[in-house]
């Protein structure tokens, strides 16, 4: 066992745990000690709500181990999935940057542990580790270019290009190698599908049905092999 796997504190998060974490990358064993003792382990299940869209933001959050997402719902009660995070990603930070309510909703895609920092230790810990603060920063831009991306498609491109975007993004988070082709390795429904794309079920069912003609994804019970990437690639307009 090593020295810091020993020294697990009261809060029941391991320091060595801790390491894994891209955002701790670059503390030292003694700063990732410090940590361990602001930070707190929460674990929710399936479909649980961590917040809600329009709460006060009280911590903010690092996700351990499954996946959680980020949503938003319009006036007329239609939900927008913006993002799903996995592990080693952080949510939580804007609202407790811009003292604003939360900007979105945060559920739970599959059983999920994550850490939390309150408001004040998160203040703290980005004040006293400029690097980590770098890497919130880096995060920050990664997510605003996403997102200016995800606009220009809505305006400038077709469901189709659309959905094989988002096809594409979910094969780099979920995908994992099969026989046939590469599994999304994660449970959607067409509505949670159609959402993520900003389309009707409807029109997400009819696409998906076009490209399973031209053999580029299959459907298996409620996940989707990618059969021909090749073929999604040009689909989703990106150069091979
Ligand atoms: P906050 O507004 O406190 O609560 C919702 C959180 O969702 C927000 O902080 C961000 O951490 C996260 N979030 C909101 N929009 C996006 C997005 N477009 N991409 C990634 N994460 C987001």
């Amino acid at each position: 066992m090593s020295r810091l796997t020993a020294q697990i504190n009261p809060s029941g998060v391991d320091p060595e745990e801790l390491r894994r974490i891209p955002l701790f990358a670059a503390l030292t064993p003694g700063q990732i000690l410090d940590l361990s003792q602001m930070l707190r382990k929460r674990k929710y299940s399936s479909g649980d709500v961590i917040f809600h869209q329009g709460d006060e933001g009280e911590s903010f959050y690092i996700i351990e181990g499954g996946s959680v997402r980020i949503t938003q719902l319009s006036e007329d009660g239609r939900e927008l999935t913006l993002i799903v995070l996995r592990d080693g990603d952080f949510f939580g930070d804007m609202s407790l940057l811009d003292g604003d309510p939360r900007s979105a909703s945060a559920i739970t895609a599959e059983d999920t542990e994550v850490l939390m920092l309150f408001r004040d230790d998160f203040m703290n810990f980005i004040i006293r580790y400029p690097p980590a603060s770098l890497e919130i920063l880096r995060v920050l831009s990664l997510r605003l270019r996403r997102m200016d991306e995800v606009l220009g498609e809505a305006i400038f491109q077709t469901a189709a290009v659309r959905l094989a975007r988002r096809l594409m993004e979910l094969m780099a988070i979920y995908g994992q190698a099969m026989d046939e082709g590469t599994l999304l390795n994660v449970v959607l429904t067409q509505t949670q599908l159609a959402e993520m794309v900003g389309l009707t079920r409807v029109t997400v069912n009819k696409e998906l049905a076009q490209m399973e003609e031209m053999g580029v994804p299959k459907r298996i019970k409620r996940k989707i092999v990618i059969l021909d990437e090749e073929h999604l690639k040009r689909l989703a307009l990106v150069a091979a």
